[in-house]
């Protein structure tokens, strides 16, 4: 057996493998442009659309998974953000955000894929859950902070609430906590490689949401 699969925390393989996404991700066209103030805000307003259909999928998933020996231990109340998202797109879209809206087909396949593994799959589902909050409690919060240059929301308002966690004061406190949960996730080398393997997927399917939301908003066009 491989030495560094027994020794390394789960918590480091799974930043470590992920790794290379996590650039790819950050460095996408769409999150480029968007961050870089080339973008209105009805871009910013769709992706938070985006977002919340994943949230849902997630969170309506965590409910079913509170007393999960493997996944129960991640669910979180403070993490939360549907609400939060729901408030932004009432301040973004208005109160009839809900009418008509569609997710885009790669978001409607992410979300769908975060539900099956709710549904059947627990450990599967800690891939998902780790990739979104420990990026939102991250990187999310660079995204804030541009959004509220970018489109004048007020700091930490509406518009970008998604990004406050109001219940975490202490976000670096908070993840490490959430890697020792990672650490002492209840999963044996090979599933633990499966969930490794389920986060690669995860960063896959936002890396195609931002792909389809740059064809929705080509700056060239
Ligand atoms: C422009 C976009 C992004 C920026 C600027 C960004 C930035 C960052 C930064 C600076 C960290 C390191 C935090 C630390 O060391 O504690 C981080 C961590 C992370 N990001 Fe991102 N990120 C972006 C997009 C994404 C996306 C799209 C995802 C996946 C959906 C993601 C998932 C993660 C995860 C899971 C971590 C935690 C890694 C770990 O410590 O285990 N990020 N991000």
């Amino acid at each position: 057996m491989d030495s560094t699969a027994t020794t390394t925390p789960f918590s480091t393989l799974i930043r470590t493998a992920s790794h290379e996404q996590h650039t790819e991700a950050e460095s996408s066209t769409f999150m480029g442009d968007m961050l870089g103030g080339r973008l209105g805000v009805d871009a910013y307003a769709r992706y938070t659309e985006q977002l919340w259909f994943v949230y849902r999928a997630l969170e309506d998933g965590a409910q079913a998974l509170r007393e999960d020996p493997v996944a129960g231990p991640f669910i979180q109340p403070e993490l939360m953000r549907t609400a939060e998202l729901e408030r932004d797109l009432t301040h973004l879209r208005g109160g009839e955000w809900r009418e008509g809206l569609e997710p885009l087909p790669a978001t409607a396949a992410y979300a769908a894929r975060v539900a099956e593994c709710a549904r059947e799959w627990p450990a599967g589902y800690i891939a998902h859950h780790y990739t979104r909050y420990l990026g939102d409690l991250s990187g999310g919060q660079i995204i804030r902070g541009t959004a509220e240059k970018t489109w004048g929301f007020e700091r930490k308002g509406d518009g970008v609430r998604f990004y406050v966690f109001e219940q975490i004061p202490n976000p670096a406190a908070f993840k490490r906590e959430y890697r020792e949960l990672l650490d002492a996730v209840d999963a044996d080398e090979l599933e633990k490689q499966r969930i490794i393997e389920e986060c690669k997927r995860a960063f896959a399917l936002n890396t195609a949401v931002f792909r389809e939301l740059g064809e929705v908003f080509p700056l060239s066009a």
